[in-house]
């Protein structure tokens, strides 16, 4: 399976602040909001991630990321023109994905929860069809909310809905098989000229080919996109982090862990960075 992680857009909704700063470069706490996404997609066994962003940002996560060697994975980049939508991924994508299944995740998505990776791995282990998220949340007509009928069968996804039917909302995390990149061309911009992720779920639950997960409430789903939840998410981090010494979203240990890299590998990352983030890494090399 491939990996997409879509970190472009305008970010208005955090304007002054991303006029000039990619919103997916803001530090959450202690490192760059993208390391949470990025870490998902390393826990359920991607190794060959393609980052879209906009063409001023795109040299910038290079920068930041570079090949992918130093994690054990590979790094590719794209850039997206205009924020022409979130399905417009896998058109940009597609030499990339070529006959592969594909996970999208968004690059402002942080997941955080037991078992975490045993969720990911088995999304990721799709021989057909499509897996999404679907997390209850206070507020859902801000997202992509889950319809469901009386014996709690998924009937429909609505974008945005004025009236939301449930207060489930599909998370920023989507597995497909390679149908997607069908799917995709056929579907339409809509009234907001965009081409919908919704459209594209709605196209599997047509086929009867979405599966959708519920999390439960005990995993924690932030997503990072006004002033108000980026704080929020760095608060909830560093509780966490702070609390139990372990960092989260933290994409050397992550690689470490999962055997991506050498423990000399990590060494030398840490030996690189004097900030207390390389000497967590320095502690997790001691640590085994
Ligand atoms: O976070 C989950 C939600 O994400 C889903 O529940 C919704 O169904 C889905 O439409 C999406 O809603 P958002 O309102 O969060 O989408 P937004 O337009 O904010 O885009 C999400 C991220 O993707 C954002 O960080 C910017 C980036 N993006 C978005 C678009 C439309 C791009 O890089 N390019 C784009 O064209």
């Amino acid at each position: 399976m491939k990996g997409i992680i879509l970190a472009g857009g305008k970010a208005t909704r955090l304007h002054p602040v991303t006029k000039s700063v990619c919103k997916q470069m803001l530090p959450v706490y202690d490192k760059p909001m993208i390391y949470y996404p990025l870490s998902a997609l390393l826990l359920a066994g991607i190794k060959e991630i393609l980052i879209i962003s906009t063409p001023q940002d795109t040299p910038r996560f290079r920068h930041l990321l570079g090949t992918g060697s130093q994690l054990g994975v590979s790094f590719s980049y794209a850039a997206q023109k205009e924020p022409k939508g979130i399905a417009e991924s896998f058109l940009i994508g597609e030499k990339f994905i070529g006959k592969d299944s594909v996970c999208l995740v968004l690059g402002d998505n942080i997941f955080y929860g037991d078992n975490l990776l045993g969720l990911l791995q088995d999304a990721a282990g799709i021989d057909s069809g499509a897996v999404v998220f679907g997390y209850y949340v206070k507020n859902p007509q801000r997202y992509g909310v889950i319809a469901f009928d009386r014996r709690h069968k998924v009937v429909s996804i609505d974008e945005k809905p004025a009236k939301p039917k449930s207060n489930y909302a599909v998370c920023g995390i989507y597995f497909y098989d390679n149908e997607v990149l069908k799917i995709v061309k056929k579907i339409r911009p809509s009234p907001r000229g965009e081409l919908e992720i919704t459209d594209v779920n709605n196209a599997y639950l047509k086929k009867g080919k979405l599966n959708v997960k519920l999390l439960s409430r005990g995993y924690a789903w932030l997503d990072a996109g006004t002033p108000d939840t980026l704080i929020d998410a760095s608060i909830f981090i560093k509780t966490v982090e702070d609390r139990q010494g372990l960092k989260i979203g933290c994409i050397e240990e992550v690689a470490y862990k999962m055997g991506l890299i050498k423990k000399d590998n990590l060494k030398k990352i840490a030996s690189g960075m004097v900030s207390g983030y390389g000497a967590y890494l320095s502690k997790v090399c001691a640590d085994e």
